[in-house]
């Protein structure tokens, strides 16, 4: 019996350390993979598009797409404006200098808006690597414009900050590459692109730089097949440096996304207002019209900071992440209004981000009576946050999810003290909120109200 038991015992373990721990080239395996907590916990990340679109910086980080791709009159009228005869695409590498970019400086200003990790575009669509890779041939930051390398130089700074988790935007596809046309052409049923740029640049950057979030996008309407997606993610799971704190979302091929990966983006500036099932991210813009950096912006396409507070609110209580994106100029400066509005968030997050870190999505996600309440958890400590997105007019605001009983329930404003409240014969509370001026105020833009012995 005991001969039995031990060799139970043995492939016992053996499943466990072996079978359940390797991942397997197959969506099945690969979505089976929990999310590494680190990244539920850190709910903020700052993602930043930077790339030779940055020197036109006019429309969108998709300019040399609509100027000579799809030949958009906006963008055809503003090169033949602008610029001389026989200007290329190539012609802007040399302009993007970088000569301001001070790594320390971004990550500072990363830093105090209270995000927990960044995403860099280290390669946008147009095939333009920020790093020194030698799968680019020349079209990099290093032979190119600044000669540095930008990804090097901010993830050196960035590891000085334990607060910050560094991420890497790679796209898969190149909107010129002849590659990736001609693989296009034979209807992906070769890879030269895959196999001599894409893949290579993807093992390069996770071996160099060890990111421990691996933004995939731009499949070029390509299959995952094409790409080799699930053996690269079983390779990145498996056998990589950051194997066991990676985290990568969900576009590695036509028809993955929110559908395979890791955490789901869905769309951009995804907010759905209702919990998932998996974890997700709405990755959003400050300039609401652009990823890249915008020269023509006017300060009403700018989120507003309680709009950004806002999204921040709404998405946490359903259970996202908000990566939120700022575009830096071809000279390496992170614009003024971008730095604070972040660190204005940073300030409210300073207040009120124990609603916000670490938090789990609560039974309700906003109040059943009064609009403009959103809802977080912490079951550890049984703590319900109520945050709401306007301070009353009245002195008082009703909540009419939370169960309380009197002399058990305990409500703070956070930032400020302890409140008085009442029970509400249709189930909840109305909760008695100070008179505070200006500068007594813990916060603008939104008040968190933490319930304590209720449920
Ligand atoms: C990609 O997939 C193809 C076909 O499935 C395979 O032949 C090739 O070895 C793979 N390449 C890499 C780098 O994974
Ligand atoms: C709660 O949010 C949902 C979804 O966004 C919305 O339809 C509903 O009206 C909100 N409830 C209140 C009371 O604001």
């Amino acid at each position: 019996m005991a001969v039995v038991h031990r060799v139970g015992f043995v492939i016992l373990l053996f499943m466990v350390t072996y079978c359940t721990c390797r991942y397997e080239p197959t969506w099945e395996s690969i979505d089976s993979r929990p999310i590494p907590g680190w990244y539920d916990e850190a709910k903020v990340g700052i993602f930043i598009h930077w790339g030779v679109f940055s020197v036109p910086s006019f429309g969108s980080e998709w300019f040399w797409w609509y100027w000579q791709g799809t030949k958009v009159p906006h963008y055809v009228n503003f090169m033949n404006k602008n610029y001389p005869p026989g200007f290329t695409y190539g012609d802007f590498g040399p302009m993007f200098t970088a000569e301001f970019f001070n790594a320390k400086q971004w990550v500072d200003i990363f830093a105090s808006s209270g995000a927990k990790y960044i995403v860099l575009t280290t390669k946008h669509h147009e095939g333009f690597t920020l790093w020194g890779s030698k799968n680019s041939w020349n079209w990099n930051a290093v032979d190119v414009g600044p000669r540095r390398d930008l990804v090097d130089e901010l993830s050196t700074a960035l590891r000085d900050h334990t607060s910050l988790h560094l991420g890497l935007y790679h796209s898969l596809f190149e909107w010129f590459h002849p590659l990736f046309n001609q693989d296009k052409a034979n209807s992906y049923k070769t890879n030269y692109f895959p196999t001599t740029k894409s893949l290579p640049e993807l093992y390069d950057l996770v071996t160099k730089f060890k990111p421990e979030i691996l933004w995939s996008d731009g499949d070029g309407n390509a299959p995952d097949y094409y790409w080799n997606s699930t053996s690269f993610l079983a390779w990145l799971y498996n056998d990589s440096p950051v194997k066991d704190t990676v985290v990568t979302n969900d576009r590695w091929g036509y028809g993955t996304i929110c559908k395979h990966g890791g955490f789901y983006t869905c769309t951009d500036r995804y907010n759905p207002g209702h919990l998932l099932k998996r974890k997700w991210e709405n990755c959003m813009t400050i300039d609401q019209k652009s990823w890249g950096y915008r020269r023509e912006a006017v300060l009403q396409d700018y989120l507003s900071t309680g709009d950004i507070i806002k999204t921040l609110v709404e998405t946490v209580s359903c259970g996202g992440n908000l990566l939120i994106n700022v575009g830096p100029t071809h000279d390496g400066r992170i614009a003024p209004i971008f730095e604070e509005r972040l660190r204005q968030m940073g300030q409210w997050l300073k207040v009120n981000g124990e609603a916000i870190y670490s938090t789990t999505a609560w039974r309700a996600q906003n109040d059943t009576v009064t609009c403009g309440v959103w809802y977080t958890a912490k079951p550890q400590e049984k703590a319900i946050y109520a945050i709401t997105l306007s301070w009353p007019t009245d002195g008082s605001i009703i909540l009419g999810a939370p169960k309380v009983t009197e002399g058990q329930t305990q409500v703070a404003l956070l930032g400020y003290k302890e409140l008085k409240w009442e029970p509400v014969a249709a189930g909840g509370l109305r909760v008695y909120l100070p008179q505070l001026s200006p500068s007594e105020m813990p916060c603008s833009w939104a008040w968190t109200l933490k319930l304590t012995g209720a449920s």
